[in-house]
């Protein structure tokens, strides 16, 4: 292969293994640490690029933070007028969570980021921090942004127009940063790591998947604190779908986050047959985290649905591709979001699965698969640089391989070691 691609070959995934820490869960560590003015240490912080933009972004607005072994140190304080640009490279979390932060401490800040952020929409966040009374010019609705300022707090009280988890913390990093009460509604369950964590350093928050009460609380400023990462869910997720997909496969994932808003994969997954069990269920930093154990088992076809889509959102493409092995047509709605993700993941998939000869009927929020026998691929599939995509062309491969890719590059952003990580599971002895 060419440049840095690489290909995947089709074998059993045997053994165990642990993932990296939740990139969600991470940035929101990160930024409720600046909040505070005591110490806060974070134990498997997770080592990807889009990580790294909300710590060097929150450096460059004052913060002091040291990452020794580890762990990670942030010490907070006031957040001050950074001296550039806020580049927040590949990462709509930064963009957006940070957009809500300085909004809320009314320190004036341009945001931008590489030409696929520079394509995401940011107008959704931008118009409900406005009502916030933030003052928020975008271009044409994305990156790159100027924050001018909050002379006045004019409401407290939102409605989520969409959603997003990532608009949801916004609102709520505004109020925390501004030192003010806030109030959310009309979220639907999206992924509520915010809340707990909030929660956990002792901030007076109150949700039910539907509305979220924030109320001002000083507990951060006043004591250190400790948060310990669980392992990502979205990075554990390429190994439970390889293994539920590849026969003889049987893997242990250690230490996992299972958040129920993050979980729906598993769901889809039990539904259509799979062999997956939790153990070990635990609390860690507030999280609800497990050992994940799954092993192959023949699939059929299900339904997914808006709600179930909500708490799967950045794995429809193996759910697509657990419905690719799976006998019968599995449809999958209300995932237009899915169009203005670090790609088009709806036009992704479809030309995933195209490559192994996988029929998929396309709608503008939605996708049909035709479950069946995929075929090895004859070209290099095209990954758009989305780590998620490259990550799920890799699990296509474990059994239909093989199947090569033109780039593994951005897989970076959230998995620094991924590949690695699959071969070892494949290496080892049934
Ligand atoms: C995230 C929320 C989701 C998700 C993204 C991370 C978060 O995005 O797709 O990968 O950490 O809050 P939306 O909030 O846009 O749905």
């Amino acid at each position: 292969m060419k440049g840095d691609g690489i290909t995947f070959h089709p074998g059993p995934l045997c053994g165990e293994l642990d993932v990296p820490g939740d990139k969600s869960i991470s940035h929101r560590a990160l930024i409720a640490g600046a909040f505070g003015r005591a110490q806060l240490r974070i134990a498997n912080l997770n080592p990807g690029r889009d990580v790294r933009a909300t710590r060097e972004a929150l450096v460059a607005l004052g913060i002091r933070i040291e990452v020794e072994g580890g762990e990670t140190t942030v010490r907070g304080g006031a957040l001050r007028e950074p001296g550039g640009v806020l580049d927040c490279m590949n990462s709509g979390s930064t963009a957006r969570m940070l957009l809500g932060a300085c909004a809320g401490a009314g320190v004036r800040a341009n945001f931008d980021g590489d030409s696929s952020l520079r394509r995401r929409p940011m107008e959704p966040v931008a118009a409900q921090l406005r009502a916030f009374g933030a003052q928020i010019e975008t271009t044409d609705g994305r990156l790159p942004v100027k924050y001018r300022g909050t002379p006045e707090i004019q409401t407290r009280r939102f409605i989520l127009l969409a959603p997003s988890a990532q608009v949801k913390s916004a609102l709520l990093f505004a109020g925390l940063f501004a030192g003010v009460g806030v109030r959310v509604e009309g979220d639907r369950g999206s992924r509520d790591h915010t809340e707990r964590l909030l929660a956990y350093l002792g901030l007076p928050v109150d949700w039910d998947g539907r509305s979220i009460d924030l109320a001002p609380g000083d507990a951060l400023r006043r004591r250190e604190s400790s948060v310990e990462v669980a392992g990502d869910f979205s990075a554990a997720a390429f190994f439970i779908t390889a293994a539920a997909v590849t026969p003889r496969s049987s893997i242990l994932i250690r230490k996992t986050g299972v958040n129920p808003t993050r979980t729906g994969l598993l769901d889809v997954l039990r539904e259509m047959g799979a062999h997956i069990e939790l153990r070990n269920e635990r609390t860690v930093s507030g999280e609800p985290v497990a050992d994940i154990r799954v092993a192959y088992a023949p699939l059929h076809a299900t339904a997914v649905g808006p709600e179930l889509a909500l708490r799967a959102i950045d794995e429809i493409p193996l759910i697509a591709i657990a419905a690719a092995f799976a006998d019968g047509s599995t449809a999958i709605a209300g995932v237009g979001e899915l169009r203005t993700k670090e790609s088009d993941r709806i036009a992704a998939i479809e030309r995933l699965l195209q490559a192994v000869s996988i029929e998929t009927e396309v709608q503008p929020a939605g996708l049909t698969i035709r479950g069946g026998r995929p075929s090895r691929a004859q070209e290099i599939v095209a990954t758009d640089e989305d780590h998620r995509i490259a990550m799920a062309a890799a699990v296509l491969g474990c059994s239909a391989g093989p199947l090569a890719i033109d780039s593994m590059q951005s897989v970076d952003v959230s998995f620094p070691g991924f590949a690695q990580a699959l071969e070892a599971l494949q290496s080892e002895r049934v």
